[in-house]
C-alpha cells in the first residue's frame, strides 16, 4: 500500500506526539510524586476493618479540646450513619473507601473531598452552630449512588 508523503509525516507527527504525552503521564505519575491533595496516609484498603483507628469509625476527642471524625466509605453507605457533634467543635475529618471512589461532602460547610481506596483525606471544619447537616457522596460510584448519605447533628 502505498502512503502519500504528507500522511506519513502526519502520521509520524501524530504518533510521536502520543509518545511525548504518554511520557508526561508517566513522569507526573512516577517522578513527580502525584497524590490527592490532603492525601498524606495511606491505607490497605482490604484491611480497613483491622486498621486502627479506621476499625471504629467515629468521633474521638482529643486532649485540646478538638475532636477527629473517622469515616469509611462504601456502596452505597458512610460508616458511621449518624454522628453527633457537639456545638462549637472543631472537627478533622479522615476519610477512605473500602471499595471505589466516592464524594464526601457536606453542603453548608467547606468539607468537600474525595474517599479514595488506598488513601485517607483530610479537612477540617468548625461547628459553631446547632443544625443537622447531610453529608453526601458526590461522585459517581454506581447504582445506588443517589442513596449515599448520612447524617451529622450538632447539638
Ligand atoms: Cu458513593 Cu456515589
Amino acid at each position: 500500500m502505498r502512503i502519500h508523503r504528507y500522511e506519513r509525516w502526519w502520521m509520524t507527527f501524530g504518533i510521536g506526539m502520543l509518545i511525548v504525552f504518554l511520557a508526561f503521564i508517566g513522569f507526573a505519575a512516577l517522578a513527580d510524586n502525584i497524590h490527592p491533595p490532603s492525601g498524606l496516609q495511606q491505607i490497605d484498603p482490604r484491611n480497613i476493618t483491622q486498621t486502627p483507628p479506621f476499625d471504629k469509625p467515629g468521633l474521638r476527642r482529643l486532649p485540646d479540646g478538638t475532636y477527629e471524625a473517622y469515616y469509611v466509605a462504601q456502596v452505597f453507605s458512610f460508616t458511621p450513619a449518624k454522628l453527633s457533634i457537639p456545638a462549637g467543635a472543631k472537627v478533622t475529618f479522615y476519610v477512605t473507601s473500602a471499595d471505589v471512589v466516592h464524594g464526601f461532602f457536606i453542603p453548608g460547610t467547606d468539607i468537600n473531598m474525595m474517599a479514595i481506596p488506598g488513601w485517607v483525606n483530610t479537612q477540617t471544619h468548625t461547628f459553631s452552630r446547632t443544625r443537622e447537616y447531610l453529608l453526601i457522596c458526590h461522585e459517581y460510584c454506581g447504582i445506588g449512588h443517589q442513596d449515599m448519605f448520612a447524617r451529622i447533628e450538632v447539638r
